[in-house]
């Protein structure tokens, strides 16, 4: 089923939630809604959902405009950060809450509650009361819940958040399998963006209540069009360099107070340096930084602090005030003070202008 977004804005008194969104999820499609805290997630997540209804603009199912339609008449399965469980009852009584609700007879209603506790791998705790199972269990209790109504789209809103750290990365795993097993819509809400990029086919990144940009999680990642998805998406976050463009006897740098850097003939490709703004923002990952003998065309640093992470180390530098990350292998081996210099993976760096915040790359294909 499609989920098409016309033009929706939500409005709470004045204040707007969601800002004329325009946005389509393909059928089958695991979308994520990305964000900070306060950005629109969840309330995009109820419009789709029912429970709020656009202040204006039109939201289809397929073809058909649901503004009007009720969220019992929708076919949605919900799954949210608290598992909202009722705790008297067993969780064979709490997958099939919503089937008693809909009077379907006993065995039918014994065969979904299997067919959904088999799908996520809870059939054999059918006879226990949720405050006898992990939040991972109670987790997968939700998700069936909300699996039994055979839903043609599932919205989950911050599902993991109540997990630690390692059946988070359990979890975020057997979701996305659940989805591409039985191929169905699914929108997840999350402000993690490890769980967007991990677990979606496309990620809505929303700020401000307004949308800024869906796509796959790669281009996202390797092509930000602006500031704000360059510096939310990315762990370690990408480091940012306030810097002047400036063009020399045919050649392009980039410069401030401390640093004086040559751009390569290739990123003309890259980037329009004709018509755009001197004033940049020069953006690049810890991965694309080598700490490197050369004293060419590098920028000096000093060693902050370096930190083990087993696979790699992550290396803090200071380059004139400010603070830089760096990923060097484990076995790099130097300690805070020491002077280094560091390269640039110019293949990889992303340039944007100071005051609009967009990228200046050239169009995207
Ligand atoms: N029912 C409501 N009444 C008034 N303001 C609301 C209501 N629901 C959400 N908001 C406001 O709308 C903004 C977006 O909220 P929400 O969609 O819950 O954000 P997110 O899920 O991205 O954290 C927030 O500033 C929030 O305070
Ligand atoms: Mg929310």
């Amino acid at each position: 089923m499609k989920v098409i977004f016309e033009n929706v804005t939500k409005k709470f008194g004045n204040f707007t939630a969601v800002d004329n969104l325009n946005v389509k999820f393909k059928d089958g499609e695991f979308v994520a809604l990305l964000g900070p805290s306060g950005c629109g997630k969840t309330t995009t997540l109820l419009m789709i959902a029912g429970i709020y209804k656009p202040s204006s603009g039109k939201i289809m199912f397929d073809d058909k405009v649901m503004n009007d339609v009720l969220p019992k008449n929708r076919n949605i399965g919900m799954c949210f950060q608290s598992y909202a469980l009722y705790p008297h009852m067993t969780v064979f009584e709490n997958i099939a809450f919503p089937l008693k609700l809909k009077k379907m007879s006993k065995d039918e209603i014994k065969k979904r509650v299997m067919q959904a506790a088999n799908k996520v791998e809870i059939g054999h705790l059918l006879d226990r009361k949720p405050g006898q199972l992990s939040g991972g269990q109670q987790q997968r209790v939700s998700l069936a819940r909300a699996l039994v109504k055979e839903p043609q789209i599932m919205l989950l809103d911050e599902p993991l958040s109540n997990l630690d750290a390692r059946l988070r990365i359990n979890m975020r795993a057997e979701i996305k399998k659940l989805q591409k097993d039985l191929g169905i819509n699914m929108v997840l809400v999350t402000h993690d963006q490890t769980e967007a990029l991990t677990m979606a086919d496309r990620i809505a990144i929303m700020n401000n209540g307004k949308l800024q940009d869906f796509d796959i999680p790669e281009e996202l990642y390797e092509n930000p069009k602006n500031l704000f998805i360059a510096n939310f998406i990315g762990n370690p976050p990408m480091n940012f360099i306030d810097v002047e463009l400036v063009e020399e006897e045919g050649k392009y740098f980039v410069k401030n107070e401390v640093i004086k850097l040559e751009l390569p003939e290739s990123s003309r490709e890259r980037f329009d340096f004709s018509s755009c703004s001197k004033q940049l923002v020069l953006g690049i990952r810890p991965e694309d930084l080598t700490i490197t003998e050369s004293k060419c065309n590098t920028l000096q640093a000093e060693i902050y602090v370096v930190e083990p992470l087993g696979r790699d180390k992550l290396v803090n530098v200071v380059i004139g005030e400010r603070k830089y990350k760096i990923i060097a292998p484990p076995k790099f081996n130097a300690d805070t003070g020491d002077k280094v210099n560091i390269s640039l993976n110019f293949a990889k760096i992303h340039l944007f202008d100071k005051t609009s915040e967009g990228s200046i790359r050239r169009n995207r294909v």
